[in-house]
Formats: structure tokens, sequence, C-alpha cells
């Protein structure tokens, strides 16, 4: 769960609603504004806020919430074996990844903290309010002045039964929304996201299609993410460099595959049949 990023290079197009959201995610965080980055599943939230942790060269933590996890996982607890030989001294107190990036006055990314139970968003709201944590038998930590903490959460899921308590959701104070990026953009993202593959520009155009009008495809009930459209892109890349060509039954095969796994809502055999309408529809006008 608590995943340092690395040095893996991040592909980030940042361009569009991207460019907005990450201007308005420095400035919340220059003036000390907790922000939260919603949209549904695969709109680049995860990866805006990684970009955005790496250009601030701090020390990065990232945590995904649900109902299970307990506060005693993001602040620390005591190891039993070196409390009964020294007692409850700080060393003995093993620092969960809250308390840790508070210190190191780090990016702390909590992921789809909607899905946090009570229990655990009650404890975040002095280290977002004080910027401190009280720690039974240690004392108080706290947090550098780079510390930084920034959510995420699923729109869809807010409505919920995980949802902010009202104590929560007054310290999140910038809401910044992402949604499925505009054609060009997201032609952008599914290109950088297959190199070093390529694909023509028409293919990666038939690719958009598809998934364009499988979201918009009511009866399936589903979020097609961005990716659905780089899953495609990418084994039709491989496709091409395997054999050398591609054809609009090859991408309409492997566009099925990606999508069924998306599609809810209907009877297994209805939704396929549903979702080749749909495919059929989408590479019709390529002949
Ligand atoms: N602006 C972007 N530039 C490059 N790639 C992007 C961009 N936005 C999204 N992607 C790609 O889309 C995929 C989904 O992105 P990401 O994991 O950040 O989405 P998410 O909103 O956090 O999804 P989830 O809600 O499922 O956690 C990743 O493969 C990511 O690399
Ligand atoms: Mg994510």
């Amino acid at each position: 769960m608590d995943a340092r990023d690395g040095d893996r290079e991040l592909k980030v197009v940042l361009e569009g609603q991207y460019k907005t959201a990450y201007e308005l995610l420095e400035d919340a965080v220059a003036v000390g504004l907790t922000p939260i980055v919603i949209g549904p599943p695969g709109v680049g939230k995860s990866l805006l806020v990684r970009k955005f942790a790496r250009d601030t060269g701090r020390a990065f933590h990232e945590v995904f919430f649900d109902e299970l996890l307990r506060p005693s996982y993001l602040i620390g607890t005591f190891n039993p074996a070196i409390v009964l030989q020294r007692g409850y001294c700080a060393e003995a107190f093993e620092k969960g990844p809250l308390i840790t990036t508070m210190e190191e006055g780090g990016v702390f990314l909590a992921q789809e903290l909607n899905r946090a139970s009570e229990f655990c968003q009650n404890s975040l709201l002095e280290p977002l309010e004080e910027r401190s944590y009280y720690i039974p038998r240690i004392g108080r930590v706290h947090a550098d002045e780079r510390f930084v903490f920034i959510a995420t959460a699923n729109p869809a899921e807010l409505a919920g039964t995980h949802r902010f308590s009202e104590a929560l959701r007054d310290r999140l104070r910038v809401w910044i929304p992402l949604t499925y990026p505009d054609r060009e953009t997201e032609l952008k993202i599914i290109r950088v996201n297959c190199e070093p593959l390529t694909l023509a520009e028409d293919v990666l155009e038939k690719i958009y299609n598809v998934v364009e009008m499988a979201r918009k495809e009511k009866e399936l009930e589903m979020s097609v993410s961005i990716r659905a459209g780089i899953a495609i892109a990418r084994l039709s890349a491989r496709h091409l460099s395997k054999h050398g060509s591609i054809g609009n039954d090859d991408i309409a095969a492997y566009a099925r595959s990606v999508i069924l796994g998306a599609a809810r809502g209907k009877k297994w055999l209805d939704l396929e049949k549903t979702l080749d309408d749909v495919i059929r529809g989408a590479m019709r006008a390529y002949g």
C-alpha cells in the first residue's frame, strides 16, 4: 500500500485540463490549502499528483485507503519486543507513512480517501488542521513546513456508503476535477503510453473513436477509461511489429477484448452483442 515512486520515468501529457489542474495544485499547495483531485477511474489523478510530487523534489509516500485501513497503519505502532526491553520509548515506535512524511516534509498522497472509515478520517483531522499529531506516550509530532497532503477520490463513490465526514470535507479546501480529456489530449496520452512502439495516426484515431463511442453507449453502463485506449493501442502496435500491417478487424478484436472487461449491467451475451454493435458502428466510417 505504501509506495515510494522511485526513479521510474513518468510520461505525462501536461496539456488541456492537466495543465489547469497542475497549476491549481501548485497554487493550493503554495498557499497552504489541502487539495483533492476528483474524477472517474483512469483519468490521470494519480499520475498528476505523482508528477507534482516529483517536481517538488520532496520525499513521497502514497497510501490507498479502504474501510479496513486503520489509523495505526498511518501513524505507527510500538514494537512489542523493544517495548519489553526498553519500555515505551521513542525508539520503540515504528512510524507509519503519515508521520514519516510529516517529519520529512514530503508529499503524502491519500488515494481513494473517500473510502476511509470514519475512524481513519478522524485521525487525519489534526495533521490537516494543526500540522501535528499527538502520539500517546511519545508526545506531539510537528510536521516540517514542507509537508503537503494531497488526496484523490472518485466522485461516483462520494455518494456511496463511504464518504467524507463533514469535518474532513471542511479541511479539503481545493477540489480539482479531472474528466476524460479532449480528443487531441487523449490521443497524445495514448501515443506516449505506447512508446517505444508507434502507430500511424489513422490507427490511433480508430482506437480513439471506438473508445469514445463505447463511453457514450448508455446501455453498457461502464466507464471506459484512458487505460482502455492505451491497452488497445499497445496490442495493435505489437500486432503491427509482428505482422507488418494491421487491419480494422484486428483493431476491432483487440477493442473487444479490452472493453469487455469494463462493461457491466447486462447479461453477458447481451453485453457482448451491444459491444460488438458499438465497435462495428465506430469502425464503419473506415470501410
Ligand atoms: N496526462 C497524462 N499523460 C500521460 N498519461 C496519462 C495522463 N493521464 C492519464 N494517463 C495514463 O492513463 C492511465 C491512468 O492514469 P492514472 O492511474 O493516473 O488514473 P487515475 O485517475 O488515478 O485512476 P484510478 O481512479 O483508477 O486510480 C495511466 O496509464 C496513465 O499513465
Ligand atoms: Mg489512481
